[in-house]
């Protein structure tokens, strides 16, 4: 028996409890003993399934030497941090869908994982049920990785498909978006885009080797000043608005470069498609070329597969865990502000004022406002135009054209 703890049972803990005892037998036949949940952590009275102690003393786990596993989907990082550095320190392999968690404070839980010679895996913190980490660091690992492109937050791409096909407006997307266990207890961590720069930073650490602990560095824009306008206006275009997390690899400087913005995905592009609540990850390496991961970003039993998964694999290498990638030395970020890029932008006025301050531009009518689409050029130059150009004609704010 495969003592397992979890600890924090709201969407994501209780899928993987429903998980482990609904696919039991698959489980006890892939790992070669039963993964039994001995504990359920949560501060709430919940009904828990029989034989499973229900605890709000986390040091039950801590203290029962038959925890092997303990799985982390408490959120935040207030309890799950002191508690997971506790597990891991006193040889716990810890699981996690935590992407708080992993995105500030995952360099140095890996290490003491290490030091302990325990696993922390977190394969369910990006991209929900989307195998993405693994893939990254495994079946990857062979090529020199320089791009991610992705959708990588549910609830916005929810969001932003509801008010696109149906004309639902944000505040119902949203309410429905919070039933359906999508959205983070502060739902401005994914309308604010700082949900997809968490995924960024744990995506960037995977592919180039980037630092864990200073997403905040990463610029991001989300979707609250996403209007009806865009869409019409990519619409227009041909395309639609998606909240798009980005980094590059700039490998002469050993630097890399990333974003999290609203941009303008033209139809002809693979992530045109990924609607919903799913997720779209982008990959490219040097010799498989483009590779796209897509699936269910968010949701109990999609994140639960991915908790479970790591799970199996911690329980297939307990006593001595599968090696991961390790850099040698952190990339460092370049914000890039000269980086080439063009924008899509909406505007009502002057179209003369718009041709001169934008050259090379392509200007379209969408309902009563006009849109325009730069040509490419240094994004600190587009800014300083679109700044000017304010005092002219009425602006949107500016989409990123993929
Ligand atoms: N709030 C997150 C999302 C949950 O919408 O993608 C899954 O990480």
């Amino acid at each position: 028996m495969i003592g397992v703890a979890v600890m924090g049972c709201g969407v994501v803990g209780s899928g993987v409890v429903e998980m482990l005892i609904e696919n039991r037998e698959l489980l006890t036949g892939t790992t070669g003993d039963e993964l039994r949940v001995l504990y359920m952590l949560d501060l709430r009275d919940l009904d828990v399934p029989e034989g499973v102690v229900l605890t709000k003393n986390f040091e039950d786990i801590l203290n029962d030497e038959r925890v092997q596993i303990v799985v982390e989907t408490m959120g935040g990082t207030r309890f799950a941090y002191p508690y997971t550095k506790q597990c891991l320190e006193a040889g716990r392999h810890v699981v996690t869908s935590n992407k708080e968690l992993v995105a500030d404070h995952g360099d140095e839980l890996l290490s003491i994982a290490k030091a302990h010679g325990v696993s922390y895996l977190y394969e369910a913190s990006t991209g929900g049920g989307i195998p993405i980490i693994r893939p990254i660091q495994q079946d990857l690992r062979a090529n020199k990785l320089s791009e991610i492109n992705g959708i990588v937050n549910g609830s916005t791409n929810y969001l932003l498909t509801e008010m696109r096909e149906k004309g639902v407006s944000f505040p119902a997307a949203l309410g429905e978006a919070k039933r359906l266990g999508y959205v983070e207890a502060n739902p401005a961590a994914d309308v604010e885009g700082w949900d997809a720069r968490r995924k960024l930073a744990i995506l960037a650490n995977a592919a180039f080797g980037a630092k864990l602990g200073d997403n905040q560095i990463i610029p991001t824009t989300g979707i609250s000043a996403v209007t009806e306008g865009d869409m019409n206006a990519a619409a227009a275009f041909g395309g639609a608005v998606k909240l798009i997390a980005h980094a590059h690899l700039n490998e002469s400087e050993n630097t890399w470069t990333g974003w999290v913005h609203p941009c303008f995905v033209p139809s002809a592009h693979p992530l045109y498609n990924v609607n919903d609540v799913f997720n779209a990850i982008m990959v490219h390496g040097n010799f498989v070329d483009n590779v796209m991961f897509f699936g269910r970003g968010a949701g109990s039993k999609p994140t639960a597969s991915a908790v479970v998964g790591d799970i199996v694999e911690v329980a297939q290498s307990l006593d001595a865990p599968r090696k991961r990638l390790e850099y040698a030395s952190p990339v460092a970020f370049d914000a890039a502000p000269s980086a080439p890029r063009r924008l899509l932008v909406r505007f009502t006025g002057d179209e003369n004022a718009v041709k001169a301050a934008l050259p090379g531009c392509i200007i379209k009518e969408c309902g009563d406002e006009k849109a325009v689409m730069t040509a490419e050029a240094p994004a600190d130059v587009l800014n300083s135009a679109v700044q000017a150009l304010s005092s002219a004609v009425q602006l949107g704010a500016p989409l990123f054209v993929l």
